[in-house]
């Protein structure tokens, strides 16, 4: 049965802010939006997933855990894959996931409870008993090398202690910052006048990736082992605990809060009491991670490709804390959007300083029916998105009333409309310098031009000293001017210049993007650009055409069409065309896989081990632009298997299935047909 449009667009817009959001998270350690957002949204494709598996592929980021590696260190592919956990939101997901076990083996089965580290997964190797190198997870198979920071944690021995090591030892864990070491650094960035670190995870995630080890060395990471890797030699061992004392042996630190569970009611118990204490273990934990003991029954359950089903993250419920509200502000967005947003007395929630959380709209402000002057409940996912969740009605002054929204712009006095059947407020005037600043923000952001150096507070500085009042002014600016702004270097403002030549070759759709036009995400401007290949294209393409493009619905063609019929915007692309940004796609050859003849149409490929000269995501990108489609399990319709070095079990399931397996050569031959 063929898989509705709308359902496919959701699918690929999920797996696109999925993939954005670990880019933040794991590539730039700048997380965007809350943990239990991101949860939400790899939930929701999970299910669409599970409802459609014919959507399932090999790069989705339900099959892939974390990201892939950075590109500043060595890459170095993990001897056994580096998995990582599924997740369980409520104390009945626990019970579930014990259900699960319980069908699975027949014997009563004792669990271990530990705390879920807050920090990175690390693995460290070992031969004959020396320090040998250590890398950080990545995508799970290929992570990065970070021997040498590593090196300098206090809790990872150079030799280990016992007489009889073993040949070779691979041993994870959790690279941590404790709330101690946390401090101490945010001290020394005050005191430097750099920017204060959001919380230790962070820390600890920006520590190990410095490219000199002797910062590692200054910040007093610290690492909790609780899993081997590969081993080679050494003892038999024949469950987790009986690991983990080896390990202490051998001169590992292990955390003490680890216990033994003969039921699931003990284990319900103590991820409760590990909740209740976790802000006197001196580190930040989000969640209990509760595994199977016995390593036979283990192997017995065996893995997803994304998680053992041995083990289950139990994620603590967002923390809670009261403050006082102090104002309701409105700011104005790109778009002229004005959002409510309320002032807080700073307050410490999920491991940060919360001090503005947004209220989204009128109706969200009425609902919570929160007031300036109330003490309100704040909410934060253990991670980034402030919420305000409401006010504590007891504690409510006598004289307090209801806010009402502004009826002006806070920037340029221009009425704040709000349209009929719409949640949003607007300011109207397409000159506000409020807007002017936001377009200019939005077109130079990561998901648009990708500008490095022209943040928020660079923009501001120019918007301020009026050299630039719309996006394509950004092109106009010289080095000169540049350099005479406060606190740009003549180094920095160089390497400004060259960030903003090099974003006029950026693709097609990240302009697309940077116009800023309302319903125009990166998902409805790719389909876009593949499709049409031209920004004249696209702006000269009737409504019926925009909409048969998969991915563009009507609101978006509409919304496009209308911006293009003001003349200012139509002015502003004349601007961007003269300045020499590229209006074209493709520029590159990457992209011209995309208009590729369908040749493979209609085939499915699964893809298992590595190949020397295409990465996953490049080989997966090769068979789509052909027409075909690639899972992630082998069936008997699978067209090929495409096995390169060290296969996984996808290879014996295509022989058993009879199924046609390629190697790279063949693989290649096979695209270039
Ligand atoms: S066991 C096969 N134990 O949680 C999975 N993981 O959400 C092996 N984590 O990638 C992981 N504390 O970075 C395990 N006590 C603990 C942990 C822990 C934190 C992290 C780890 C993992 C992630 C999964």
């Amino acid at each position: 049965m063929a898989v509705a449009k709308k359902v496919v667009a959701r699918v690929l817009a999920l797996r696109e802010q999925i993939q954005h959001h670990n880019d933040l998270y794991y590539g730039d350690d700048a997380p965007a939006v809350s943990d239990a957002e991101y949860d939400a949204l790899v939930r929701e494709l999970a299910d669409l997933e599970h409802a459609h598996p014919e959507l399932v592929v090999a790069d989705s980021p339900t099959q892939v855990p974390g990201a892939a590696a950075g590109s500043t260190f060595a890459e170095i592919t993990h001897i056994v894959p580096m998995l990582s956990l599924d997740n369980a939101f409520s104390l009945d997901d626990l019970h579930a996931w014990h259900e699960r076990i319980a069908k699975l083996v027949d014997e009563p089965v004792t669990y271990v409870t530990e705390p879920k580290m807050d920090g990175l997964a690390i693995s460290v190797l070992y031969e004959d008993g020396r320090y040998v190198r250590a890398a950080t997870r990545g995508d799970g198979r290929v992570g990065e090398d970070v021997t040498e920071n590593v090196r300098t944690i206090a809790d990872v021995p150079e030799r280990l202690r016992a007489s009889n090591v073993p040949e070779r030892l691979e041993v994870r864990g959790e690279v941590y910052m404790s709330l101690r070491a946390f401090t101490a650094l945010n001290e020394a960035q005050a005191a430097a006048g750099k920017p204060l670190v959001v919380n230790p995870r962070n820390g600890a995630a920006g520590s190990l990736r410095q490219k000199d080890a002797s910062i590692t060395a200054a910040r007093a990471l610290s690492l909790f082992c609780y899993q081997l890797g590969a081993l080679e030699g050494g003892p038999k061992l024949s469950s987790h605990r009986q690991t983990l004392d080896w390990l202490i042996e051998l001169g590992f630190a292990v955390n003490p809060n680890i216990l033994m569970h003969d039921t699931i009611e003990s284990v319900h118990a103590e991820c409760t009491s590990l909740e209740a204490r976790r802000h006197a273990l001196g580190y930040e934990i989000d969640g209990a991670v509760v595994k199977v003991d016995r390593l036979d029954l283990r192997a017995q359950m065996g893995s997803t490709s994304k998680a053992p089903r041995w083990a289950i993250a139990y994620k603590f419920p967002p923390e809670e804390r009261t403050t006082l509200l102090l104002d309701i502000h409105v700011s104005i967005g790109r778009t002229g959007r004005a959002t409510p947003f309320a002032m807080l007395e700073p307050v410490f929630v999920g491991g940060v300083t919360v001090s503005t959380a947004t209220l989204h709209n009128e109706d969200e402000v009425a609902r919570r029916d929160v007031r300036p002057g109330d003490t309100v409940t704040v909410r934060r996912a253990g991670d980034v998105i402030p919420e305000v969740v409401g006010p504590v009605l007891s504690k409510r002054p006598k004289k307090s009333t209801q806010w009402v929204f502004p009826t002006e712009c806070p920037n340029c006095g221009h009425p704040l409309i709000r349209a009929e059947g719409e949640a949003n407020h607007r300011c109207i005037n397409l000159d506000c310098p409020a807007r002017k600043w936001s377009r200019i923000v939005h077109f130079a952001g990561r998901g648009a031009m990708d500008i490095e150096g022209m943040g928020d507070e660079r923009v501001g500085q120019l918007v301020d000293a009026g050299l630039i009042v719309d996006p394509a002014d950004i092109y106009s600016l010289t080095t000169e001017q540049l350099v005479a702004m406060p606190r740009l270097g003549d180094k920095s403002a160089r390497a400004l210049v060259d960030a903003i030549e090099a974003s006029k070759q950026r693709p097609l759709w990240r302009v697309l993007v940077g116009l800023g036009i309302k319903h125009v995400g990166p998902s409805a401007a790719q389909a876009m650009a593949t499709s049409l290949r031209s920004l004249d294209a696209i702006f000269a393409a009737p409504l019926d055409a925009l909409v048969a493009i998969e991915g563009v619905g009507p609101i978006i063609a509409e919304s496009l069409a209308s911006w293009f019929t003001d003349e200012r915007n139509v002015a502003f692309i004349e601007k961007l065309r003269a300045a020499g940004v590229n209006f074209d796609a493709p520029p590159a050859d990457d992209d011209a896989a995309v208009y590729l003849a369908p040749t493979l149409a209609g085939l499915t490929f699964v893809l298992t081990g590595t190949m020397e000269h295409y990465t996953r995501e490049q080989a997966t990108a090769a068979i789509e632009a052909r027409g075909a489609k690639v899972t992630g399990s082998v069936s008997k319709k699978t067209s090929y298997v495409v096995a390169g070095d060290s296969p996984g079990t996808k290879l014996a399931k295509a022989e058993s299935l009879e199924v046609a397996i390629l190697d790279e050569a063949a693989f290649a031959a096979l695209l270039d047909d």
